[in-house]
């Protein structure tokens, strides 16, 4: 397998141009709650979620979804799915650049958490998508869009490793779907997903937090986005300032108080859009991976 890590292993304009997705994909959060620890997040927030704020927060995400243009389209949650509503978890949705469009499905690591996947995958069987399972034969765990995330605009995977998907998982994508991966371990523990310390904004530039990565990844980082936005420790880790979204290249959705970050989001030409997710805080989740990105 070549280094992924390398600068020299490709270059950004040669790789084939991808459409931003347009839809939105959620999942309600009528049965979410903080039911078991599986991250450092949920310790102490066990039947600690307000359920009535949970909704409100979760309707109001979605209406700002739709007041920046986007298709919101929602997949009920199952009793006894308590993380469910994280739907960013259990898929990764693909277009080629020939316009297929597809679906990797996730093996999630934690037992309470794998039989969300079967319901993300009947959704995309009745999108018309071309689901994938992982091959059996393959050891290791992947978890969706909480690790893999697109580069904004180009056939280019950012890959997220080391607490809930596992770094070979990867390659096989790599291999059969023909896109280079950038592999990117995570050293700590609060930043467990991919999708907590590094937001791709736009093609050149990404929001991302240093201290959760090595220093060869912060480097791939650094090399192929032009401009890299730092967000201070203490937003990334205390309000997920890293799990921001932006659906379209301006708006930046955030959880509330993020203000050094928005500061810097500002100076750099994006607009905030402030919102409060302080009830999926508690379950380590925020605006990121409360929504599905898809074609
Ligand atoms: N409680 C969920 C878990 O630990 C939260 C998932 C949040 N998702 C994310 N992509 N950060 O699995």
């Amino acid at each position: 397998m070549p280094d992924a890590l390398s600068p020299d292993a490709f270059t950004l304009d040669a790789l084939p141009p991808i459409p931003r997705p347009g839809r939105v994909l959620m999942t309600r959060p009528d049965h979410f709650r903080v039911e078991y620890v599986i991250n450092p997040h949920m310790a102490g927030n066990v039947g600690e979620v307000d359920r009535g704020r949970a909704t409100a927060q979760w309707e109001a995400l979605r209406d700002a979804y739709e007041r920046v243009g986007m298709e919101v389209v929602v997949v009920a949650g199952t009793p006894g799915l308590p993380d469910q509503v994280f739907c960013a978890n259990q898929t990764l949705p693909y277009q080629t650049p020939g316009g297929e469009r597809g679906v990797v499905l996730s093996r999630m690591h934690a037992a309470q958490r794998k039989p969300e996947v079967e319901h993300y995958e009947r959704f995309f069987t009745g999108e018309g998508y071309e689901v994938h399972h992982l091959d059996a034969d393959l050891p290791g765990d992947f978890e969706g869009m909480g690790d893999a995330l697109w580069h904004p605009g180009r056939y280019l995977l950012w890959g997220g490793y080391g607490y809930r998907t596992d770094r070979q998982v990867y390659d096989r994508f790599a291999d059969s779907l023909g896109f280079p991966i950038v592999a990117l371990e995570l050293t700590d523990p609060d930043f467990y997903h991919l999708d907590t310390c590094l937001c791709p904004l736009d093609e050149e530039t990404a929001l991302y937090y240093p201290g959760a990565f090595t220093d060869e990844g912060i480097a791939a980082i650094r090399t192929h986005f032009r401009r890299t936005l730092e967000a201070p420790e203490a937003e990334a880790r205390e309000l997920f300032a890293c799990n921001a979204h932006s659906p379209d290249g301006t708006h930046v959705l955030i959880q509330q108080g993020c203000a050094d970050t928005n500061d810097l989001l500002r100076a750099g030409g994006y607009e905030p859009v402030e919102v409060d997710t302080s009830e999926f805080l508690k379950s380590g989740g925020s605006v990121f991976c409360m929504k599905l990105m898809f074609w």
